[in-house]
């Protein structure tokens, strides 16, 4: 990837709108907010004009569903969760300019205008369909209300827009055995009118603008996909629902039906600019609409075809608005080796993380970036956490930032010395630091924060090495004048340090800032050759990082222990009571045999029987069994079971059976044959 040489006056910085039916957790932080953040913090100290955009995405089936779990409305979902994000956001410290949301007015007018705008100039293909139906709960069953077995990877929880096994995106009737999310009953077709943005019609267009004007500087994760997309041939796809949660379709006759979430949703990124323009009393067409503006969304990889594909062919029909010049999506991060999952509770909440580590955004910060899924899927571990904070940020970064600032206090009183000669090791430290702006800045540009971050730690070693080589602690008694030009020395590099962090560390960033008492408002200042003068007067020093003891760790592992524990418990349903209990001679009256299944074959006009034919090792007989809805004959033949052998013979659909295949059944229904262990012969006793 290559930054291209292109002047722009103006930033509009996007972040995909979380939605508001659950908490923020570390793999929404790690994908998107994070580098988002880091970003727009670094364009800030360059000085740039920039709007950063966040919001809550409220509506879409999620959220209605989970109304509807709770006996609440969906605005009571949205409101109890737009608050907990956004507070969450702020004590983390996402520094967006504005963070709105999609169920206010302003937005649905937004979206209910922009709609309107390629209605007028005949973008949309109206088109009437038939679609699922559910008879009982009296809706049409959009998106998730309808799951459902995956065509591609026989899935059997795909929902109607989504398998969220293997990604793929589907439309309710691409779906196996679909049913009803709402009564789980079968649902019926019925006719309904939609409207459609003929994507199939933008192929060509999209070849030209993605896979050839954005072959280099899109991430290829980003790329690889979209190219997929476009290879496998776009549809035509429906952007209004038949539900009453959403903005409403602003056309006469259309009682009912919502625009589209993921219409809607990225609009949201409009109003909100609209609102916090009008709210400062500018105007926020530039932001949107000039060619000197860049525009970056940051999302999650499951987000990529709806900000590559779809938004932006929304935005060129419309005609005045300018296109993402990039779209930095990061791969998913798993949580101790599993996916994180909201349904599970497998996740680090942000909110739980801010109760219990209180002060410590910084951490998380730190290990989300170093950590992040730029290029793939990784992993959060609690232990990397606890490494990564008592090994890196404290042992490299505050360890080298409190040695200096500790060692400048007591040997002079905290002022900062006059120099003397510079020998090599003083030149050599001084000039690389001056390169590392730069350095980070490029890999930032690059949307590589992990490198960034990297390139900053690497500052923050070179600054440990230098004051563990020269020993300023064992040199003052004998030569005081060495000791002043190496903290002076030190001391530049911790103030660099100071602002370099600032995107990534700004917590500690403004702690440090304070210890110095400097305050840097610009990333070239980072490029001057000294940043704090001899006989300025320095702050008191303190303690950046503490350390993360092995308690903490343990009690977070032990958190997720238990939520597995409970999701095991709630996948393996409570077995039945015991029955009376029955003698040994009740039990040896019993003769119980292994037995091999030789024959099978359906039973004409019964659903549920297979007639067998098995092997006892006494003789061969014939057995009706109740399996057909569980087992194909052919799949059986050769089976070795156990048996009753001794069952009194009946008659069953005018065939005699003889005996009775033991078979175990779980609560919901579903048997499965008892079978020896071992391959042993037909006709051993069972007892
Ligand atoms: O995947 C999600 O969480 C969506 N709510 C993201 C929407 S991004 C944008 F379009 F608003
Ligand atoms: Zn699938």
């Amino acid at each position: 990837m290559e930054t291209k040489i292109k002047q722009f006056r103006r930033y509009t910085v996007t972040s995909a709108l979380p939605y508001a039916n659950g908490p923020i957790h570390i793999g929404h932080l790690a994908g998107v907010y994070v580098p988002a953040d880091i970003y727009v913090r670094y364009l800030r100290l360059k000085g740039e004009e920039v709007v950063f955009i966040g919001g809550s995405d409220e509506h879409g089936v999620p959220i209605t569903i989970k109304a509807r779990q709770q006996g609440i409305s969906p605005q009571e979902v949205v409101d109890k969760y737009h608050n907990i994000i956004k507070e969450s956001f702020e004590e983390f410290g996402i520094s967006f300019d504005i963070y709105s949301r999609t169920s206010a007015p302003i937005h649905h007018q937004t979206a209910s205008d922009f709609f309107k705008t390629l209605y007028d100039k005949g973008v949309f293909i109206e088109q009437s369909s038939h679609q699922y139906y559910d008879e009982e709960a009296g809706q049409f069953l959009a998106d998730r209300y309808i799951t459902g077995t995956c065509p591609h990877c026989s899935f059997e929880k795909a929902y109607g827009d989504q398998c969220e096994r293997c990604g793929t995106s589907l439309s309710p009737l691409d779906l196996i055995n679909p049913r009803s999310a709402l009564s789980g009953n079968t649902p019926v077709l019925r006719e309904t009118k939609h409207w459609y943005l003929p994507l199939d019609q933008a192929e060509p267009w999209l070849r030209h603008w993605i896979l050839e004007e954005h072959k280099d500087d899109w991430k290829t994760n980003v790329y690889g996909q979209c190219k997929s997309w476009i290879d496998q041939g776009l549809q035509p796809r429906a952007v209004t629902r038949d539900l009453d949660w959403g903005v409403k379709v602003p056309l006469p006759g259309t009682e009912g039906k919502v625009l589209y979430v993921w219409f809607d949703a990225p609009i949201g990124y409009i109003s909100a600019t609209r609102e916090w323009a009008e709210a400062r009393g500018t105007d926020w067409q530039p932001w949107w609409k000039s060619a000197d503006t860049k525009m970056v969304h940051f999302i999650g990889k499951d987000n990529i075809v709806f900000h590559c594909i779809i938004f932006p062919f929304m935005l060129r029909s419309e005609g005045s608005y300018i296109l993402p010049d990039n779209v930095p999506a990061n791969e998913f991060l798993n949580l101790e080796n599993d996916k994180i999952s909201t349904s599970r509770n497998w996740a680090v909440w942000l909110h739980e993380y801010l109760h219990d580590f209180p002060g410590r955004q910084d951490v998380l910060r730190y290990v989300l970036t170093a950590n992040a899924p730029e290029t793939k899927d990784s992993d959060f571990t609690w232990k990397d956490f606890q490494a990564r904070n008592n090994s890196e940020l404290l042992a490299i970064y505050g360890n080298f930032v409190n040695r200096t600032l500790v060692l400048t206090q007591k040997y002079f009183g905290g002022v900062v010395p006059q120099p003397g000669d510079l020998t090599d090791s003083d030149k050599e430290l001084l000039e690389t630091m001056k390169a590392f702006p730069e350095r980070i800045g490029q890999s930032i540009e690059n949307y590589r924060f992990r490198e960034a971050l990297s390139e900053l730690m690497n500052l923050a070693r070179a600054g440990n090495k230098y004051l563990t080589e020269n020993e300023p602690w064992k040199l003052f008694k004998t030569d005081p004048e060495r000791v002043q030009t190496i903290l002076y020395v030190s001391l530049q590099v911790v103030a660099r340090l100071m602002l370099l962090s600032e995107p990534f560390l700004p917590f500690s960033a403004a702690k440090l800032s304070g210890m110095i008492r400097l305050k840097l408002n610009t990333w070239q200042d980072a490029m001057a050759d000294e940043l704090l003068p001899a006989g300025h007067q320095l702050g008191e020093p303190g303690y950046l990082f503490e350390k993360i003891e092995d308690s903490a760790i343990e009690a977070q592992v032990n958190k997720l222990l238990e939520t597995r524990k409970a999701n095991e418990a709630q996948a393996t349903p409570a077995a039945k009571p015991q029955k009376d209990t029955v003698s040994y001679d009740d039990f040896a009256r019993m003769d119980i045999r292994t037995a091999t299944i030789e024959h099978a074959e359906a039973v004409p006009k019964a659903k549920k029987l297979l007639k067998l034919t098995v092997n006892t090792g006494i003789d061969r007989r014939t057995i009706v069994s109740g399996i057909a809805e569980h087992y194909n004959p052919e799949e059986i033949i050769g089976k070795k079971v156990v048996m009753l052998v001794n069952l009194a013979p009946r008659e069953i659909r005018g065939i005699m059976s003889q005996g009775m295949i033991l078979m175990a059944e779980n609560n919901e229904g579903k048997l499965c044959f008892v079978s020896p262990a071992e391959d042993f012969h037909p006709g051993s006793e069972v007892k």
